[in-house]
């Protein structure tokens, strides 16, 4: 039995947002068993909203509705899926305060990054829509040698088949776009788990989706448990896995058995500021606190070091150090307010506890201060000792580490010193230097003239070392998705 829901917090347009229990899709219908996900508003930690919560048994069923589902999904034409995605692309324009609003409850975003995200949202299908129709093969010459004179090839690119999807909580919009928007391009079925603690956002795409004509069995989208979500992982039916998340993502690489595996899992991003930028200073210093603050550090490409040369670091850092503290906190609806909640409390001391100890280590805080239940100010530090967690692991929260080098080379022998690799940002008026950036990094994308935060969502983006196995970008999610099969014709004798 659906319970009562309250009533719901008023969006500009005077609409509504987290009125209801949110249903969970299974086989492209609304789904309401009994038990109930409570979602909280990450800013006041009351209940926002409830949405349905699957167990096991669902999750099976789903997976066995995608799989029946495979041939439909291949015969349903590429205007067709265009089409369902441009229905898509018109809904979220329609609803997009509403799905902002849901953002920065349900994960704590501030207004206008949430703003922002549902702007990604809308060009992820966009992109997606345009790829539906332009999946396209090749011929390959087959005439190398006499005896193969007779033959012709030609590869068409065809869907895997149902694939299983699992997204994390700081992009519940779009981390999910990245994998359902191609999907449904490419012709694939698809089981999607949204973190827990954000389940609203795919839910309402979910509810987009079900208006559509998408053959039955083409979508399920399901709040469960880590547990309760393990056959995504291990049921030989799922033809790929596609993981956006924590390193946990390397344990269920090994549990997936024959299935193509994606991973995105994050890192510890860094930005390399030159000796000449080539970017006036205050500019530089908006986008480095744009890059390693926004929307809490809570990326898996926010700035967490920036490696300065040694003629400019003073005075960086002072400027860097006056923005920080600046840097509004507060409730994330409000306009002005930069620094919000991180998703949670446990989070929130985990980072503490990580700052403490490089203090106790000897690094110096610049800016920052004590937290407050999930609230963590915007922190600033230096001289951060690199075998401290944070500075090797990934933070992902509002922390950034600042550290002075002599010579270009060794700054990117610094960057890649890390166990991750996603993406890298330079700062240099050098084309030499953004070259040998370029050459030398071990990273899946390097940024020159901007932070590495820096994404469009047409971009082949993963990561290498411990970030990762795998692109995704519409297009570069679409080969994942697609396989190629082979068509050998003999001419007649
Ligand atoms: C991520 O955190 O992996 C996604 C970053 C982005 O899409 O901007």
């Amino acid at each position: 039995m659906a319970r009562k829901t309250g009533p719901g917090k008023k969006t500009r347009s005077g609409k509504r947002a987290l009125a209801k229990r949110y249903p969970c899709y299974l086989a492209n219908a609304p789904i309401q068993p009994n038990e109930d996900l409570e979602v909280l508003d990450k800013y006041t930690g009351k209940v926002a909203t409830r949405t349905a919560f699957v167990g096991a048994g669902v999750v099976r069923k789903a997976i066995v509705a995608a799989h029946q589902a495979r041939g439909a999904m291949a015969d349903f034409a590429p205007d067709r899926r265009r089409d369902v995605l441009e229905h898509c692309v018109r809904r979220f324009r329609e609803r997009s305060e509403e799905l902002a609003l849901a953002l920065c409850i349900e994960a704590g975003k501030p207004i206008g990054d949430a703003r922002g995200e549902v702007e990604r949202l809308i060009d992820t299908f966009r992109i997606a829509a345009g790829e539906a129709t332009r999946i396209e093969g090749e011929t390959v010459e087959m005439r190398i040698s006499e005896r193969t004179r007779p033959y012709r090839g030609i590869v068409k690119r065809v869907p895997i088949g149902a694939c299983s999807f699992i997204t994390p909580f700081n992009f519940p919009l779009n981390l999910v776009a990245h994998k359902v928007a191609p999907a449904i391009a490419a012709g694939c079925p698809f089981v999607l788990k949204p973190a827990a603690k954000t389940p609203v956002g795919a839910l309402i795409i979910g509810e987009i989706l079900a208006e559509t004509d998408l053959p039955r069995g083409a979508f399920s989208i399901l709040a469960c448990s880590n547990e309760d979500a393990a056959a995504l992982t291990e049921d030989e039916r799922i033809a790929l896995l596609s993981f956006t998340g924590g390193l946990v993502g390397w344990d269920l690489k090994a549990r997936a058995g024959r299935k193509k595996v994606t991973l995105e899992l994050g890192g510890n991003a860094a930005c390399i500021v030159d000796a000449d930028p080539g970017i006036g200073l205050d500019a530089l210093v908006d986008r480095l606190v744009f890059g390693a603050y926004y929307q809490s550090g809570q990326s898996c490409i926010s700035v967490q070091h920036i490696l300065v040369h040694r003629d400019l670091y003073e005075t960086l850092r002072k400027k860097l150090r006056a923005r920080v503290r600046g840097l509004v906190m507060g409730d994330p609806r409000k306009e002005d307010t930069f620094i919000g909640p991180v998703i949670d409390e446990d989070a929130a001391k985990r980072i503490e506890s990580w700052i403490e100890a490089a203090r106790k280590g000897g690094a110096k805080v610049l800016a920052g201060g004590p937290r407050e239940r999930n609230m963590l100010p915007a922190t600033l530090m230096e001289g951060v000792p690199r075998d401290s967690d944070l500075y090797r692991k990934e933070v992902f929260g509002p922390v950034a580490c600042l550290q002075p080098f002599e010579d270009f080379e060794s700054a990117l022998d610094t960057v890649n010193a890390s166990d991750f690799g996603l993406q890298a940002g330079v700062f240099t008026a050098s084309l030499a230097h953004s070259m040998l950036a370029w050459d030398r990094l071990e990273v899946g994308g390097v940024v020159v003239g901007d932070v590495p935060s820096f994404r469009v969502d047409n971009m082949p983006y993963g990561g290498v070392k411990l970030s990762g196995l795998g692109r995704e970008g519409v297009r570069y999610a679409i080969e994942d998705m697609t396989e190629p099969r082979l068509l050998v014709i003999r001419e007649p004798h």
